[in-house]
């Protein structure tokens, strides 16, 4: 994959998805700063300087076979690859504290549920290519008011990280796990969950579930609630306990 390094962009989905129109395949758009940066639902990214703001251009049908759930899939690859690579870097206490969120968050659990990386990807069925967005939290200072549910790597290790070392490690795990068969990919995430098992409340746009994880796949999770098993593709995870 062909590494792009921009200084400021308004977001590097945005500017994926234009290549994407165009014809473009196979890269990586990195910038330093996203002045418009988005996140899942509608919302924004915080995109200051110091954090790791990228996002992979992939072809649909050459990687993905066009699948219903290529989308699903793409983001589990891309949250077990950042696990993977996040927990090279925390000391041995902090090791069993990170983990992958329902659907795409690593969150460290150490003080609260707070999230270091956040996942976004589109999909553009007509031009047949997938943009897979990820932020993660490395040096950059967390504002005021996402205190409360951010960390940064840096308040975690009181050190400051190379960006480029942490996009390459991640880049050849994604490699590695991409090519894993989707048995594998499942085991890998269910392992690294904090979601799977839990009693949470997951706030779709629609309404408010509560229930026991028992299952977790591309379509999203399996809740065991009063009304019966419900399987939810979107929406905001809380662990009640
Ligand atoms: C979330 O809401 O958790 C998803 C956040 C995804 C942020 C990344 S940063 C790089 C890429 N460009 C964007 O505008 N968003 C994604």
């Amino acid at each position: 994959l062909k590494v792009i390094h921009l200084k400021e962009i308004d977001s590097t989905n945005r500017y994926c998805y234009k290549l994407g129109k165009e014809g473009k395949r196979n890269l990586v758009v990195i910038a330093d700063i996203q002045s418009a940066g988005v996140g899942r639902l509608g919302r924004r990214w915080y995109s200051n300087y110091g954090g790791l703001y990228f996002s992979i251009l992939l072809d649909l049908k050459e990687y993905l076979n066009n699948r219903k759930d290529s989308i699903g899939k793409l983001n589990f690859i891309g949250s077990i690859s950042v696990y993977e690579t996040l927990i090279e870097y925390l000391p041995e206490n902090l090791k069993g504290a990170i983990g992958i969120k329902f659907p795409n968050d690593i969150i460290v659990s150490a003080d609260k549920d707070k999230k270091i990386c956040g996942i976004l990807s589109e999909i553009n069925w007509d031009y047949k290519f997938v943009v897979l967005g990820i932020g993660i939290n490395i040096n950059n200072h967390i504002p005021e008011d996402i205190k409360d549910t951010a960390v940064s790597l840096w308040e975690l290790c009181k050190r400051e990280y190379d960006r480029f070392e942490i996009l390459h490690k991640f880049l050849s795990r994604f490699k590695d796990n991409f090519h894993l068969e989707d048995k594998e990919i499942l085991k890998k995430y269910e392992k690294y969950s904090k979601t799977l098992g839990r009693y949470v409340k997951i706030i779709t746009p629609k309404e408010e579930i509560t229930g026991t994880v028992f299952k977790i796949d591309y379509g999203g999770v399996y809740l065991s609630t009063f009304e019966g098993i419900r399987h939810i593709n979107v929406g905001d995870c809380i662990h009640l306990r």
